[in-house]
């Protein structure tokens, strides 16, 4: 669903808030995100990494997370803040976790300013969905 612009800009703030508590000391870019909710709410993300490479953790993924620990299932826009210019989009696996909870605009922003929007279907046009499972909408067959 499209956001008007002041939406945009709180969502951008709260990601570059999230962004700054990053732990990214192997790779060094840091990234964050921030999720809004249908009923209005917004959780917050950053990227968590670990020693053990593989077990790093992607901001998008632990915004989705947060909100859907708080009960928040309907996800409206995402915004993912790093300092990459142009901005970086979410990772594949981040496309498929948003896209389970929805068509989000995804709004990225870069350190330098330049913002950029597009929405999951655009960033990830094929995603698997629960009816190549064959289950209904509540996951069970
Ligand atoms: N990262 C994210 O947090 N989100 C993405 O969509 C892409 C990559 C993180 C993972 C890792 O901590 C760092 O950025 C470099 O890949």
């Amino acid at each position: 669903m499209p956001i008007d612009d002041a939406t945009a800009a709180g969502l951008i703030e709260a990601a570059r808030r999230v962004r700054e508590k990053a732990w990214a000391p192997y790779s060094g870019f840091a990234v964050g995100a921030a999720v809004l909710a249908a009923d209005g709410r917004v959780f917050v993300g950053c990227n968590v990494e670990n020693a053990s490479y593989g077990l790093s953790i992607c901001a998008e993924r632990n915004a989705v997370a947060a909100a859907v620990a708080a009960g928040a299932r309907d996800l409206t826009a995402v915004a993912v803040v790093t300092d990459a210019d142009p901005p970086a989009p979410p990772c594949g696996a981040c496309r498929q976790v948003l896209a389970e909870f929805g068509n989000l605009t995804v709004v990225l922003a870069g350190t330098a300013g330049a913002t950029t929007v597009t929405t999951v279907a655009d960033l990830l046009p094929a995603p698997f969905t629960p009816d190549a499972l064959g289950h209904n909408d509540e996951g069970r067959k």
